[in-house]
Formats: structure tokens, sequence, C-alpha cells
């Protein structure tokens, strides 16, 4: 039985198969809607979420099974002072397999390690998110076709982007990444993240400036402020908009440059540039739905 609480548990062999699922998925939808007929997921969401809570029960209701949970802590028995492992337990009677979100830090790899069937990590805290890096990495397959060779430019809230953390880690096996880093000074990315790129024998930057990073940028991953995360108030309103992104930062972008997202977004991107070709933030979300579904086929053994 196995889980999925952090991105690095996957091989790139195993992250290659997920692909090759999902594009099969895209391709012959018909041949996956039964595969998990009389299996049931439940999405424990602690946390709120649109995205990925609706694109883990659509992956379960287009594989042909059944979804039940709840989507804010307030609904569930955590309100009465339940704890995590005990929650996890129990949903371990009554499913299949888990997707939980949860704002501490820790709390699906503790649900992983009392519960007795595959939990994922549907995002912990600003800590990982494992399943928005496999549609991250979808996304890149399928615009750029490739993993290797990529100069990475991920900006806004570094320090508090579970995302920004997770795709660094994937993206770190790969050859010839380097990776731009492009924060406020406050919200750098943590020092533990970066060790990681040190040890991988990769190369970063840190910057604040956007429009001077962007000639040399293969891919453009902007990141919400986010909010929930700040101790006051006061910190997020002079940090919120940062960076917002809108067609002129973008004249000097390489010409198949892409521009990603994990959404939401506030104001870190302009709607005008929703109609460039490079903005691919929308399909983005859609492939989550399609990794998602091969994660599970995964995490459940069946073929
Ligand atoms: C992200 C998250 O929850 O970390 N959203 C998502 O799952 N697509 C990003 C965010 O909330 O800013």
């Amino acid at each position: 039985m196995r889980s999925l609480i952090d991105i690095k548990e996957l091989s790139v062999k195993e992250i290659d198969s997920l692909i090759e699922t999902a594009l099969d998925i895209i391709d012959n939808p018909q041949k996956y809607s039964e595969k998990c007929k009389g299996k049931k997921l439940a999405t424990l969401f602690f946390e709120p979420s649109t995205r990925t809570r609706l694109s883990f029960e659509a992956a379960m209701y287009e594989l042909g099974g059944n979804v039940l949970g709840f989507s804010e802590a307030q609904s569930s028995s955590s309100a009465k002072g339940e704890s995590v492992a005990d929650t996890a337990r129990m949903i371990s009677c009554y499913a299949d397999i888990i997707a939980m979100r949860h704002p501490k830090e820790g709390a699906p790899l503790v649900a992983s390690m009392n519960a007795s069937i595959p939990v994922v990590n549907a995002g912990d805290g600003g800590h990982n998110h494992p399943t928005q890096t496999l549609a991250d990495l979808l996304t890149i397959k399928r615009k750029k076709g490739r993993f290797n060779n990529l100069t990475v430019g991920l900006c806004g809230d570094l320090k508090f982007g579970r995302t920004v953390h997770s795709l660094i880690n994937a993206l770190n096996r790969y050859e010839g990444i380097k990776f731009v880093l492009i924060s406020p000074e406050e919200l750098r990315v943590p020092s533990y993240v970066k060790n990681e790129i040190t040890k991988a024998g990769k190369e970063y930057i840190e910057t604040k400036d956007l429009v001077s990073a962007m000639p040399e940028l293969d891919i453009l991953y902007m990141t919400r402020v986010q909010k929930e995360r700040f101790f006051n108030e006061e910190d997020y309103l002079r940090l919120k908009d940062s960076y917002i992104l809108d067609p002129a930062k973008l004249t000097n972008a390489k010409a198949d440059l892409s521009i990603m997202h994990p959404l939401p977004r506030v104001n870190e991107i302009s709607v005008k540039v929703d109609t460039d070709p490079r903005a691919h933030y929308f399909e983005q979300a859609l492939n989550g739905k399609y990794m998602r579904m091969a994660l599970i086929l995964m995490l459940l053994g069946i073929k």
C-alpha cells in the first residue's frame, strides 16, 4: 500500500509512466471509464479548494468510481477535536483512497501513517503540493516536449507557495535545469528548498526583477501571495501586488515561453494575458484531472 505525500517519492521513471497513462486517457477516455468501478475516493479538505478537490472528484467519476468527503474542517469531526490520525483510521473503513488537504504541514503524512488505504497529499500548509506538480509536469511535457534544458522562472510568493516547493523538487532531477527565483526579499524560497537545488547540482539565481529576467525564461510560473499564511494583514497588503504580469512585461519574452500558474489567480496575471497563446494556466488545470486519474490508478494498483 502506497501513498503520495512528497513528489520526491516518485521516481523519474514513475513520473514518465504517469504521464504516459495521462496521455492515453486523453486519447482513449472510454478505455478508462470503468477502471475504478466499486471504488471510493474520500476527499478530506480542511482548507478551501476549487481545482484540486473538484479535479480529484472528477477524476474518480471519470474512472467509474464514487466520491465521498467534506470540503471544510467545520463540517467534519475535527471541529469536535478528533485527531487527523483517528480521522484517517475511520475513513479507511469507508473508502479505498484518500485525498487530504490540511493547513498544518505534515498532516497528510500523519494520516498516511495511520490509514490502511493510500493517502494523497492535496496540499499541506506552506509545505508541499505533489499533485499540482503532476499537473505542472504534464503541462510542461505537452507544451515544451521535454523536462531537460529549461530555464524556469518562479515568481511571487516563493516562501509560502507550496506548489513552488514541490515543482522545484521534481525538476531538480532533470539535466540542464536552471531556476530563476523572482520574489520580494521577504518571500524568497525557504533555505531547506534551496539546499535541495544545490544538492541536486542545479543552478539558481534570486532576483526581485521580473522584467529583466524575462528574456531568458522558457517557463514563467506565476504564483499568488498566500494571504492565509501571513501573520499580519499589513505585510500581506504591502506585498500582495508585488508582481502583476501584463502584456507590456511580456515584450521581451521568448516566443515559445510557457506561462503557468497553479491558480487561483488574484492580481498576478492581468486578464489581458489570457488570450496570449503562451498563457497555459487554464490547460494546466485540466491536465491536473488527467494526472490525478493516472495517480489514482497507480496507487490502487489498477492496470
Ligand atoms: C494552489 C494551492 O492550493 O497551493 N492551488 C491549487 O491547488 N491549484 C495555489 C494557491 O492556492 O495559490
